[in-house]
């Protein structure tokens, strides 16, 4: 048995997440939680809000609030969602957290006593119409590198490049509009990634079985033009963590908070202390994870992230632990994903285009969304979603092959033996094919997942699924049953076993439809699966089952032309 500490990116604060932000980063580390917790291994999953910066005071200032009361009611929502679809966190918690500021703050301090922060005076851009610097998100403008028009100050959307507000092309306030713009003097912190870019280099050479698309974007960040740029840490805002050293105030600094990037990625921690706190824990509870001093010497980190979270996962917030002289754990694993694309376009959240997480449960339950995510998941290339894809593989995956199994096996042994597991018979050829072609799917199920290779584990537990229809034909219980009851009943006891084993290797994908097939079964043994065989005899003769509801209804042409009609345009 192992320990996996297991973070997802932690989504911005700004109003509900869509199904692309979700497949990117939350959903695919929900599947690795579940399945290493049925795996017998020790997981502690953490998520949280980011809660600082310009999108947050942006969002706020938008729907009329103060920002602390904004973030507080954007956090419920977002909790209830991510409870909807399933998202088993150990603990969902707040960048915003005094837990959060506090570490923010250590970092900080560690950095600057070993000579890692520069302070530099530099000119900004200050709009006299707002009164107010304007960083990041603040200044909108076209982007140097691809021309879009609606770049951030921070990072264009359209080309994912790393932006200064003062590489924007026409830059305009985000608030007013104004172009009316000075530059004017401001002192700000740097971390000097530079004098750790040797260390930085070897650490990620070091990562050789890091998917292509991580290292990829981390070499290219590493090695960017002249090198391994500084990085602004702090900015001028009143929303954030404010800057101080350790425990020391920062003369000069005062009124000032750090960046976002710089505390987000602190909070994967500071959630861990959270999680701790709110159980009454000691601190030692979350130290074992986070501290090589303190147990976590033999913990395996693995993080979830859309590719534009690559380049601070992996060069800024490694600098930070690196430079800070104290033994916090680095991540093992970096699992980072293309995007989904949205019938013919970009999911947008500042466009309001594509189908949002309160959306998509308000239709359809979180089992449906959560397989065609999980089994599209835009793991090698940019992926699309349309609505006669998703329809295609609810009503086949879903309804044709796991439902129907489930109800075939059911139906019938309540029509001939009653609902109890019939006794009786023996397993035939087609049992003994069936067991060994399970073999191999199950362990070749169980080598995507440790490989952490969403699309082939979803097409493997799929084939596993196919493979028990493909039996019931050949195996045909309702035509032997005529003849020899005694043979169709130990086709139908494998059959019940079928469900309990496909609740157990299929509940990281749809964990609702999993707990209504261990249900239905009367069974709460979750055991994962040793020797096929064995794992097929687990419910045994007289054990008493209940034939289950549909599991899965499938989506009629009409509803897919009302839901494409629906969320074609903005939402509002
Ligand atoms: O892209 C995003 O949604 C960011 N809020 C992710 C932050 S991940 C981190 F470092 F905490
Ligand atoms: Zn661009």
């Amino acid at each position: 048995m192992a320990r996996i500490l297991i973070t997802s990116a932690i989504p911005y604060i700004n109003g509900i997440k869509h199904l692309g932000n979700l497949v990117g980063s939350q959903l695919p580390a929900d599947l690795f939680a579940r399945y290493f917790r049925a795996r017998g291994h020790e997981v502690l999953f953490l998520c949280a809000t980011d809660e600082h910066g310009t999108p947050a005071e942006l969002a706020a200032a938008k729907a009329g609030k103060p920002v602390e009361v904004y973030c507080a009611e954007m956090w419920a929502v977002q909790k209830r969602l991510s409870d909807g679809f399933r998202l088993s966190f150990d603990h969902f918690g707040r960048s915003s957290s005094p837990q959060n500021h506090r570490l923010t703050q250590h970092f900080a301090g560690r950095l600057a006593a070993n000579g890692l922060i520069a302070e530099v005076t530099e000119r900004q851009f200050f709009s006299k119409a707002d009164n107010r610097f304007l960083p990041d998100r603040y200044i909108e403008g076209t982007c140097p590198n691809c021309g879009y028009e609606r770049a951030r100050g921070d990072q264009c959307e359209n080309c994912t490049k790393q932006l200064d507000p003062t590489d924007l092309i026409n830059p305009r306030s985000a608030i007013s509009g104004s172009t009316d713009l000075e530059l004017r003097e401001t002192k700000h912190l740097y971390l000097r990634q530079s004098a750790l870019r040797d260390r930085l280099e070897a650490w990620i050479d070091s990562k050789t079985d890091w998917p292509v698309l991580t290292t990829s974007i981390a070499k290219k960040w590493l090695n960017d033009g002249e090198g391994l740029k500084d990085r602004g840490i702090t900015r001028d805002l009143h929303w954030g963590v404010p800057v101080r050293r350790g425990d020391e105030p920062w003369p000069g600094m005062e009124g000032k908070v750090f960046y976002v990037w710089f505390d987000a990625p602190i909070e994967y921690i500071a959630c861990a202390k959270e999680w701790a706190d709110a159980r009454g824990l000691p601190d030692a509870a979350w130290e074992r994870w986070w501290r090589e001093d303190k147990g976590a010497a033999d913990v395996r980190y693995i993080q979830f992230m859309g590719k534009d979270n690559v380049p601070f996962h992996t060069i800024s917030f490694p600098a930070t632990i690196m430079g800070s002289g104290e033994p916090w754990k680095l991540v093992d694993y970096i699992k980072s994903f293309n995007y989904l694309n949205y019938d013919g376009g970009q999911f947008s959240t500042s466009q309001g285009r594509g189908v949002f997480m309160d959306q998509a449960l308000s239709i359809l339950p979180a089992d449906y969304w959560r397989w065609w995510l999980l089994s599209h998941a835009p793991e090698n290339s940019d992926s699309e979603f349309t609505w006669e894809n998703f329809q295609a593989s609810v009503n086949k995956d879903l309804a044709d092959v796991l439902g129907n199994f489930v109800s075939r096996v059911t139906k019938f042994c309540r029509a001939k033996f009653g609902e109890t597991v019939p006794e009786g018979g023996e397993a035939d050829a087609h049992a003994a094919a069936l067991v060994a072609e399970l073999e191999t799917r199950v362990r070749a199920y169980e080598g995507h997942m440790e490989a952490m290779e969403v699309r082939k584990a979803a097409a493997e537990l799929r084939a596993i699924w196919v493979a028990g229809n493909e039996y019931l034909q050949s195996a045909a219980p309702w035509a032997v049953h005529k003849e020899d009851p005694a043979r169709a009943a130990a086709m139908v006891r494998l059959g019940l076993n079928l469900v309990r084993l496909y609740a157990v290797l299929s509940e990281p994908f749809i964990p609702d439809a999993a707990a209504a097939m261990l249900a239905a079964m009367g069974t709460s043994d979750r055991a994962w699966p040793g020797p096929i065989g064995e794992a097929l005899a687990v419910l045994p003769p007289g054990h008493a089952f209940t034939t289950p509801d549909v599991l899965f209804k499938k989506i009629a042409d009409e509803e897919r032309e009302d839901w494409a009609r629906r969320f074609a345009g903005r939402r509002d």
